[in-house]
């Protein structure tokens, strides 16, 4: 396949908060005929049933291979994951999706020749790193999510040198959206809040109010995905995880920003065992080289994903 020809593509984890944003953006690029959805559960659960969709558990090779071959997929999205307040939580099954559901993908691109996006995560980084991450800071984490994440950045650079897999991957900050709640991450809070505040609701935030991380409003994800798998194979130097660049604000400045839109909302801050995990991340990420390579830029600042979180909620 070309760089930008047929694209027939799946999605794994598509139900998530990335994936069904994702899906839309490929449908509309790509046409529905081409995209298919897959997760282990079912989309019922969602209230959409409007794209193709295969239940899929990413920990069955053979489903998965049948999936691919008899669909002639020559792109696969593989967005399956534990995250890293849930992985914390059994850090045995959070290696055994992260990982064998990733060495599954890989060894079947190895044979039927497909191209692959699979994400990293800010959750590379440890307590090491300092207050903003290059794309060559150290990689040390403290959760089982940030090494599985580590761990796959390796693995797609190893498929890719050794076995020729066009494998791509981004170094996602926190994401900030309001179709799909967010699954059992730390930056939950930078979701939750909005839709409680949207709510009218008063809301208890389980991060310190100093808590600074990296974050960035969705529509910059999906269009730093599309970038990155239109941008030609050779121009790239990173195949596991580019930096993005990404806002970055405290817990608090996001309250604050929110209650001058909306005046009355009342936001408390209540530190759990999340707090540690965001603790040991950067307070922001150098994009650097995403804009050298393949031109990346962000569209939204902290000022314009507020509006468009409270607009898009409110309807
Ligand atoms: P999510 O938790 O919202 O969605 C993950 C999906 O995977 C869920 O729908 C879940 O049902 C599905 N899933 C879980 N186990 C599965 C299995 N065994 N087989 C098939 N599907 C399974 O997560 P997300 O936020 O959409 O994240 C997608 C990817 O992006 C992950 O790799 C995550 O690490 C990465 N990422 C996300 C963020 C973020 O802020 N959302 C930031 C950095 C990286
Ligand atoms: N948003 C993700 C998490 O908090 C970062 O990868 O787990």
């Amino acid at each position: 396949m070309g760089e930008s020809g047929n694209r027939r593509i799946l999605i794994t984890g598509a139900l998530g908060q990335i994936g069904m944003e994702l899906l839309d953006a490929l449908q509309t690029k790509f046409g529905s005929e081409n995209v298919i959805a897959s997760d282990i559960r079912d989309p019922q659960d969602v209230n959409d049933s409007s794209f193709r969709y295969e239940r899929l558990d990413v920990l069955d090779s053979e489903q998965m291979e049948n999936i691919i071959r008899d669909n002639d997929i020559n792109e696969v999205y593989h967005l399956a994951a534990l995250l890293s307040a849930t992985g914390e939580k059994n850090p045995q099954l959070c290696w055994k999706i992260n990982m064998d559901g990733l060495m599954n993908v890989l060894e079947l691109a190895r044979k039927y020749k497909f191209r692959i996006f699979a994400p990293s995560s800010i959750a590379v980084f440890g307590a090491d790193v300092g207050k903003i991450a290059k794309q060559e800071s150290p990689l040390n984490p403290a959760t089982m999510y940030g090494v599985t994440k580590v761990a796959g950045e390796l693995m797609a650079d190893y498929y890719h040198s050794a076995h020729g897999v066009d494998i791509r991957g981004l170094r996602y900050p926190g994401l900030i959206s309001w179709k799909v709640m967010p699954g059992g991450g730390t930056t939950d809070y930078a979701v939750e809040i909005f839709h409680k505040a949207v709510a009218s609701e008063a809301y208890t935030c389980f991060v310190r109010e100093d808590t600074k991380l990296p974050m960035m409003y969705m529509d910059d994800a999906i269009k730093a995905t599309l970038q990155l798998m239109d941008a030609p194979s050779d121009k790239l130097s990173v195949r596991g995880g580019y930096n993005l660049p990404s806002l970055t604000f405290t817990a608090k400045e996001l309250y604050d920003k929110i209650r001058e839109k909306i005046p009355d909302f009342k936001c408390e801050f209540k530190p759990d065992h999340r707090q540690e995990y965001a603790d040991s991340w950067p307070d922001e990420t150098d994009g650097t080289l995403s804009k050298e390579e393949w031109d990346f830029s962000l569209d939204f600042d902290l000022e314009s994903m507020c509006d468009a979180m409270i607009q898009s909620l409110s309807q």
